[in-house]
């Protein structure tokens, strides 16, 4: 039986986050298959011993695929040992890096039908020279008013991969639900 880990990401952070992931899982000796939860089709759920979920945001929102993802699979997700991850700039300053104060995933998790038995906050990354201008200009401004970088010839990548890998322990040893 297999991990299953599912990304929604934007600039592809969260996919790094998601490879990293599987990559600190596969030494603990958990199989896992990757996939993006926008291109995912028909999931054979029988193969999953547990599924984690990873998603960025975005102006303030995270994919809507998210939500419709989750009311589609709301059972098969409930059913397993699951895991979520959420991605944001944020979470750069660590006391906005928990789900309870990080208000992207603590709205998320207060609304979901689904409820992780897991929940993580990573920091992503800030790529100004990969963003089109208008992004580039809106985010320098919200970094001009939080104190961030603001020089956009800069890419800077605020994940701290050791938060990643404690994750990995974490869910490696999630175990199978008993059914009620
Ligand atoms: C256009 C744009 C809007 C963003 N809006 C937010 C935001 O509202 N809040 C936040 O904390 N981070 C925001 N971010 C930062 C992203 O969440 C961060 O760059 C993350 O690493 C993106 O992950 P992804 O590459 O997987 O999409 C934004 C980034 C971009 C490019």
């Amino acid at each position: 039986m297999k991990t299953l880990i599912l990304f929604s990401t934007r600039d592809g952070q969260t996919r790094e986050i998601a490879a990293y992931l599987a990559s600190q899982l596969s030494e603990l000796g958990v199989s896992t298959d990757v996939l993006n939860l926008n291109r995912v089709g028909a999931i054979d759920w029988s193969a999953y011993e547990r599924v984690i979920i990873g998603a960025s945001i975005r102006y303030g929102h995270f994919n809507p695929a998210l939500d419709s993802f989750v009311k589609q699979y709301q059972k098969n997700l409930n059913a397993l040992p699951s895991a979520f991850f959420s991605v944001n700039l944020v979470a750069r300053k660590p006391e906005k890096r928990t789900p309870q104060t990080n208000n992207y995933t603590r709205k998320f998790l207060l609304r979901s039908p689904w409820r992780p038995d897991e929940c993580v906050v990573f920091a992503g990354a800030l790529r100004y020279p990969r963003y089109r201008w208008f992004d580039r200009l809106m985010i320098r401004l919200i970094m001009k008013m939080t104190g961030g970088e603001t020089d956009t010839s800069k890419e800077v990548v605020y994940t701290d991969w050791q938060q990643v890998t404690e994750f990995a322990r974490k869910i490696a040893q999630l175990n199978s639900k008993t059914p009620v």
